[in-house]
């Protein structure tokens, strides 16, 4: 495996998808809390940094146990850190350089410059450049702007590179980074999602053993993947339970339980759907619904778990809670404002639901979202599960402003489906990151036939993004939205009037609560 040792830019996931992408496994790690460097790591990749190398504060790693005994690859600030600890010098530059530049000078004998173009463009992104080298290093590439646009450090396999490869606006980006990988570390290209699935399911057998596992599932591609996966390993063992909170899409519940159980899962559905509404009547504060619903659902999850263990032979008991953890939910990233570990919550442990004080099995911790879904393909999963949108755990409770009826409920669930069916059938749904419906909680007036109206007002929602971190608003096509518009107001008793949203995020959000 490759370690990417993160100093905080913004690019360093990206680097580590870009190095998956080419079969080669990685992790990233804050570079103060580097892992211990076994036999199994070929190389390490320093990333880039909002730091200069000049601040007071700027994060430093002793990268001496690494230069000379194992590949080692820095990327702008990474390069720059190391040519400035071995005597070179680093200076602002005179101009900042953003963005396109194209190489001048390539080393071509050098195997890291392998079929790279000599006028390669590269994408840049830096305030200081490195100005003077220690003796020891030699320039392998340059631009016109950038003497040193790339080094080596003489007879070692120590690299340092200015610009970013890992952005898609360096054409030959790729070409450079497998070339790090397979000329220099010498990997092989062998990490794919059957490889994965093969190597996954052979350590959950290991480490689950005769062991019983419980998984709630959502529905949505992470807990589907990771059940999918539990289950070749541990077959019935694995008890999956689904919990109707009656904020589900329309008719999601019993079409989701009859696809799992073709997919041959053990599912218990448990409809709890009036304990949720019970406990949401009249409670309008987001937060407060999402509390509500979280600590509902431990408590219905409770209940099942314990009624797993009491079908189980004498003794037994279920010892594991699986998960659909996936990567970017336990990566230590590192922030402009200073490291940032992980925030563990600390429960206090008497007062735990009994399920949360199982071990925890999450077989998907490794993987990128695209990851997940490539790996259920390889599991031959169905691409409707696949390549569903994104859904939130309160689900339509907080695309309900208000309080919640389960008339709103329905009316939500009438107006979500003509939406989403209309994307179906377009094409769009597939091009759209994540859509849904909202409730506004307003009422407005309209005219039906001869008679005056004074109705709800649904608003459409559709952005792209890849993470839900930013996102944009979709340009439906009118005719699309016109259609919509049409079918729900007709046929969803209580909705004259559709809107569509049309506002980015920052800074709006993608849902309405
Ligand atoms: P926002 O509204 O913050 O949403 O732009 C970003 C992404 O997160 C989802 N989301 C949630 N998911 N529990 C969840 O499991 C929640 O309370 C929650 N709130 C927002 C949202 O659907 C979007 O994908």
């Amino acid at each position: 495996k490759i370690i990417i040792l993160d100093f905080g830019s913004q690019y360093t996931q990206l680097i580590a998808r870009r190095v998956r992408e080419l079969n080669v496994y990685c992790e990233i790690h804050p570079f103060n809390n580097p892992p211990a460097i076994g036999a199994d790591v070929k190389g390490v990749i320093l990333s880039g940094s909002p730091y200069s190398v000049h601040q007071e504060d700027a994060p430093a790693f002793d990268f001496s146990h690494v230069h000379g005994s194992l590949p080692l690859l820095g990327v702008c600030y990474g390069a720059q850190y190391m040519a400035s600890h071995s005597g070179g010098t680093v200076t602002p530059s005179e101009i900042r350089e953003y963005g396109r530049a194209n190489l001048q000078f390539v080393d071509d004998t050098n195997p890291l410059f392998s079929n790279i173009q000599s006028n390669s463009q590269v994408w840049m992104s830096h305030g200081d450049t490195i100005s003077e080298l220690p003796s020891n290093f030699s320039i392998i590439a340059s631009t016109n702007h950038v003497r040193v646009a790339a080094y080596q450090v003489d007879g070692t396999q120590t690299y340092g590179i200015q610009f970013h490869p890992e952005v898609t606006h360096s054409m030959d980006g790729r070409t450079l980074l497998e070339n790090f990988l397979v000329n220099i570390c010498k990997c092989s290209q062998d990490w794919t999602p059957d490889a994965f699935v093969e190597e996954t399911v052979s350590t959950l057998k290991k480490e689950l053993g005769n062991d019983h596992v419980i998984l709630a599932l959502s529905g949505g591609v992470d807990s589907s993947v990771a059940a999918v996966l539990l289950h070749q390993a541990i077959g019935e063992r694995l008890h999956c339970v689904f919990v109707d909170n009656g904020l589900l899409r329309k008719n999601e519940f019993e079409q989701v339980l009859d696809s799992y159980k073709h997919m041959g899962l053990n599912i218990k559905g448990v409809d709890a759907k009036e304990r949720f509404y019970k406990q949401l009547e009249g409670v309008k504060d987001p937060e407060r619904k999402r509390k509500i619903i979280g600590g509902m659902f431990i408590d219905v999850f409770d209940d099942a778990a314990h009624e797993v263990d009491s079908q189980l032979a004498d003794g037994e008991t279920v010892k594991w809670l699986g998960q659909g953890t996936i990567y970017p939910d336990v990566i230590e990233s590192i922030s402009v404002n200073g490291p940032s570990a992980t925030i563990k919550s600390h429960h206090n442990v008497g007062g735990l639901p009994d399920f949360m004080k199982l071990k925890v099995v999450e077989p998907l911790k490794t993987l990128f979202k695209d990851e997940v879904r490539r790996v259920g393909k390889a599991l031959n999963m169905d691409p409707s599960i696949l390549g569903r949108h994104p859904f939130p755990g309160p689900g339509l409770a907080i695309r309900i402003l208000g309080d919640i009826t389960a008339e709103k409920v329905r009316i939500l669930q009438e107006a979500d489906a003509i939406y989403i069916r209309n994307l179906k059938e377009s094409g769009w749904y597939d091009q759209v990151w994540q859509a849904g419906a909202i409730f506004l909680p307003v009422q407005s007036v309209g005219v039906m036939g001869d008679e005056r109206t004074y109705e709800h007002v649904i608003c459409l929602r559709a952005v792209g993004s890849t993470d839900g971190m930013t996102a944009d608003w979709i340009h439906l096509p009118y005719e699309l939205l016109s259609k919509i518009s049409n079918e729900i107001i007709n046929h969803v008793k209580g909705i004259n009037r559709v809107v569509y949203d049309i506002s980015s995020k920052p800074p709006a959000t993608i849902e309405w609560e």
